[in-house]
């Protein structure tokens, strides 16, 4: 078991430095080259929700991740002490954007790229997303 925690301001460019720790991570474990990029758009859509939304894009808020690799799988937790989400189901609706300009896919990206989504928001407080991808055992007797 391995445990990593990263703690940065709401800046784009740190959404970058999430993916790398979580490629890095995850190259620990026994996840395939493709299974570790489905983890990092999941944990690049997590981060920059944080940051866009939780925060409106204000660059002095704090986000954290926290990665926990265990023989099954990993598990990502990202929180913001943002605006909160008031309505949890409607946020996590295909195509939901509270912005136009946006397709509302970024809780569809995590869904699909990850074996397990809970969204935790407080209106007013903040969110945390916790998502879980299991290693996939490879039959190498298969034909
Ligand atoms: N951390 C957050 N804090 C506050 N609101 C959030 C947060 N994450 C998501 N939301 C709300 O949930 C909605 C849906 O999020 P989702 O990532 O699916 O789509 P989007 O960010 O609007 O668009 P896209 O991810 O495709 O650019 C957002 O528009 C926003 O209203
Ligand atoms: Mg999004």
């Amino acid at each position: 078991m391995n445990r990593v925690q990263l703690r940065f301001l709401s800046q784009a460019d740190n959404v970058g430095l999430a993916r790398l720790m979580a490629a890095g991570l995850a190259g620990q474990g026994n996840f395939t080259l493709p299974d570790i990029e489905e983890i990092k758009v999941a944990v690049s859509e997590a981060v920059s929700n944080a940051i866009i939304h939780g925060y409106d894009n204000r660059p002095d808020g704090w986000v954290e991740v926290v990665m926990e690799l265990d023989a099954q799988g990993l598990t990502v937790v990202v929180e913001d002490w943002g605006v909160g989400i008031e309505d949890v189901a409607q946020a996590r609706e295909p195509a939901f954007s509270d912005d136009p300009e946006r397709l509302g896919l970024g809780f569809v990206f995590m869904e699909s790229f990850m074996h397990g989504l809970e969204v935790a928001s407080t209106f007013g407080k903040g969110t945390r997303v916790r998502m879980r991808r299991l290693i996939t055992e490879i039959s190498h007797d298969a034909q």
